[in-house]
């Protein structure tokens, strides 16, 4: 074991926080068995307590230590997707403490697809205690998660003790989301996992969350992973007339486009990201974090195409523009 895996997991049994790499995003990690170290979550991302976390496990060998009931087609969507960008919400075992579970009868679990993850996961798992690491995103809440050690940093600061650096997450949204608790796969967060990964492997339509309501997962509120600059999407037929607008009125503005080349002339700053999906994930995140530093007056996001491989982007990009700001 290398120094910082037996420091973080030193650490996790002392009730402190560490951040770590995963697939998906960086997390925030303490020992999910312990109240008081589950707390120290809540207070460094300024959390509301009634928000549920993911508990990370080695492997799905303790998901009967931590849920009941697990339906059949829970354990087929393990089977194919563990580890991997994909969290189960599951019955809960009585002693789960509801500091975890936002005090629903349900915990999310997931085995992360990331080496340094599984490597603390295992290093954590060797006492022999049920060994979960709860970890929401590392940034603070309602902000944009990070996809970088330096992110973390940036987001959390002193407030942790240790971060692990694995590089830059691969797919750079978080995971794909499915409550198995209610007879039959809903999705609660798109990701990487579609609804056709889904259905491909279970023979089930998964059903889609409706948006109304008191929201069960905290990325389901309307403002959610957003930059501090303000946001709006824009198709991407209007944009040049929206920019022109927007310059004649003196708003610089920092234009994530898509499809759109960069113009010439314009007071504008501009980042073209891949045409692809998976390849625009990996680096939405980071280039949120690039337009809120670059102290633009407006972030102008090019509409991505409505198309199934792109639901999960969209939702992020929606939340981010705070639910109303389509143009
Ligand atoms: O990719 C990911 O899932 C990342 C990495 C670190 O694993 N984690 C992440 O955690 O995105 P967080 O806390 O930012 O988002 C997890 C979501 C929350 O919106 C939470 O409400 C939901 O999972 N969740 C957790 N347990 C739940 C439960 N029992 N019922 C409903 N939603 C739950
Ligand atoms: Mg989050």
């Amino acid at each position: 074991m290398s120094p910082d895996f037996a420091r973080a997991v030193e650490l996790l049994r002392a009730g402190q926080l560490v951040a770590f790499p995963t697939e998906t995003v960086y997390g925030l990690g303490a020992d999910a068995a312990n109240p008081e170290a589950v707390a120290r979550i809540f207070a460094a991302k300024g959390r509301p307590v009634d928000h549920p976390l993911i508990v990370h496990l080695y492997g799905h060998d303790a998901v009967d230590r931590w849920a009941e009931q697990v339906p059949g087609f829970a354990w087929e969507l393990m089977e194919a997707f563990w580890p991997g960008p994909l969290t189960l919400i599951l019955k809960k075992q009585a002693w789960v403490p509801s500091t975890v579970t936002g005090g629903q009868d349900t915990v999310g679990l997931r085995v992360p697809g990331h080496p340094v993850a599984l490597e603390l996961l295992r290093g954590f798992a060797a006492d022999g205690g049920p060994a979960g690491i709860a970890a929401p995103s590392a940034n603070r809440f309602g902000r944009i998660s990070p996809t970088t050690a330096d992110h973390v940093r940036e987001e959390l600061g002193d407030c942790v003790p240790l971060v692990l650096d694995g590089g830059p997450c691969t797919f750079g949204i978080e995971s794909t989301i499915v409550d198995c608790s209610r007879g039959a796969p809903v999705t609660l967060r798109p990701g990487h996992i579609s609804a056709a990964h889904l259905e491909a492997v279970t023979g089930i339509q998964p059903q889609l969350e409706a948006a109304a309501g008191t929201p069960r997962v905290s990325g389901s509120l309307e403002a959610h992973y957003a930059p501090q600059t303000h946001m709006r999407m824009v198709a991407g037929e209007r944009l040049l007339d929206f920019l022109d607008a927007q310059g004649q009125q003196g708003v610089r503005c920092g234009i994530i486009g898509q499809s759109q080349p960069p113009l010439a002339g314009m007071p504008h700053l501009w980042c073209l990201l891949a045409a692809d999906p998976v390849a625009y994930a990996h680096d939405l995140y980071a280039t949120l974090r690039e337009m809120d530093h670059a102290g633009v007056d407006l972030i102008v996001v090019e509409a991505p195409p409505d198309r199934p491989e792109w639901v999960a982007v969209s939702d992020r990009l929606r939340r981010a523009a705070g639910g109303s700001g389509s143009a």
